[in-house]
């Protein structure tokens, strides 16, 4: 088990730049398998997920090289077997194979995918969306095999603003017959960046980034480059980490507008945040101001933000309430969080913090990956040593945090026993 050693109370300082955004990468990368050539993916975050994910196309045969960030994927010799259980279930985002296996062969065969263990996760909308392309969807236990004899443009209208539904279902339409409509699509800006990549290997995507993104099927995809966006959750985290004890600590390589429902909150608590084009500058300051937040989808607060946000809602004066609208169990922090010494109570889907509260260093867990980031946003505030286990959670999606965070003046230690 890995474990972080993390003695608070250092002010911040310097400049963290910001990986390619996991949520994206994670959809690219068995995006890619639609091609029928070489593609290369630069700027793709060296976390857990990716590597997971490359196990995966390893197996499938298809040519996979690193070159520092940048991937290097060729199908050409691809086979399509079935992704076995212990792949599948290493992460979430394997269930994007789906969607991109039948998009191609119009047949997928895996098991339930993984994930942080934060609500019941359940895949109907995605195997609805497959199902209204003309495809079958067979479940024996875990297992799923999806097949069509054809892929059909369809009208499909989400009942949830699904980010993972929306995703798939465009992996399974860029090569359909016909036209494809979704309808109360997810908005995310990883939406766009998937979309944008499947556009330049040749699909013709119109709307993502809006609740209505149009497919026109085509028959062969070919070979592109293509950037991962920043990862406007790494980004959300360090500002937030900034607001706890940075001086002039800059973020760096970041889009702005993707995190404004974050910034604003931010500016209304009394941060001192500059903001520049791809950059913010974060200084802790004094008697912060307490606030409500909702999570909800983009543009919305991010669920993702919620965990760090809750750390820094502790050291606000009075009364704050953080609603979670997305997941069904994402307070798990809340009890570290109180042994640290915060004043945090949960009712149903909302949680009140009363601050300012003193933290104190403590054994504590990464129950999930953001779960993790509110811990380490914690530990760096705490007075004295926090270790933090299970921190595999956490290296799921932030890359290179040790020594991010150590170059800016943070007491901060990884082990392993
Ligand atoms: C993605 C992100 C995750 C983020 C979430 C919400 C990735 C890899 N993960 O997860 O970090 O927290 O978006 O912003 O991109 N739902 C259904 N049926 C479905 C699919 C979803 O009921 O078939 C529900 C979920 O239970 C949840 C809500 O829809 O309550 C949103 O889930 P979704 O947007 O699909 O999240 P993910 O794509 O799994």
């Amino acid at each position: 088990m890995k474990l972080l050693d993390i003695i608070g109370g250092e002010e911040l300082t310097g400049t963290i730049r910001i990986s390619g955004a996991k949520n994206s990468s994670v959809a690219l990368i068995p995006a890619a398998i639609l091609c029928d050539e070489e593609v290369t993916i630069c700027n793709v975050p060296e976390i857990s997920d990716t590597d997971n994910l490359c196990d995966i196309l390893k197996a499938l045969d298809v040519e996979t090289k690193r070159a520092s960030e940048s991937i290097i994927i060729n199908p050409k010799k691809m086979k399509n077997i079935e992704i076995k259980e212990s792949f599948s279930t290493k992460l979430r985002a394997s269930y994007y194979f789906m969607g991109a296996l039948l998009g191609k062969y119009k047949k997928a065969e895996m098991y339930f995918p993984g994930g942080c263990s934060i609500g019941a996760r359940p895949i109907d909308l995605h195997l609805k969306g497959f199902e209204a392309l003309g495809a079958t969807v067979k479940s024996e236990g875990n297992k799923y095999t999806v097949e069509a004899e054809e892929l059909k443009g369809a009208n499909i209208y989400l009942d949830i603003a699904s980010v993972g539904a929306t995703i798939n279902i465009m992996l399974a339409a860029v090569r359909a017959k016909g036209k494809t409509i979704i309808d109360n699509a997810a908005k995310e800006p990883e939406i766009v960046n998937v979309a944008t990549f499947l556009n330049n290997m040749g699909a013709k995507i119109r709307g993502a980034g809006t609740s209505t993104i149009k497919i026109e099927g085509v028959d062969h995809l070919h070979k592109c480059f293509h950037e991962v966006i920043p990862d406007r959750i790494e980004a959300g985290t360090y500002i937030i980490i900034g607001a706890l004890c940075g001086k002039d600590l800059k973020i760096d390589n970041i889009i702005p507008e993707h995190i404004e429902s974050l910034l604003s909150k931010l500016e209304e608590i009394g941060v001192k945040l500059e903001i520049g084009s791809d950059y913010v500058i974060v200084s802790k300051r004094d008697n912060y101001k307490s606030t409500n937040i909702k999570t909800l989808v983009y543009p919305g607060f991010p669920t993702d933000l919620q965990q760090p946000f809750t750390t820094l809602l502790t050291q606000c004066n009075g009364k704050s309430k953080v609603t979670e609208t997305i997941w069904e169990n994402r307070f798990m922090h809340v009890p570290y969080l109180v042994d640290m010494g915060a004043d945090v109570t949960v009712k149903n889907q909302t949680a009140t913090i009363m601050g300012p509260t003193k933290l104190k260093g403590r054994e504590v867990v990464a129950t999930d990956l953001r779960a993790g980031a509110a811990m380490v946003a914690a530990a760096l505030v705490a007075k004295g040593k926090t270790r933090i286990s299970n921190v595999e959670h956490i290296l799921r999606g932030y890359e290179n945090i040790v020594e991010k965070l150590k170059n800016v003046g943070a007491k901060i230690e990884s082990l392993e026993i």
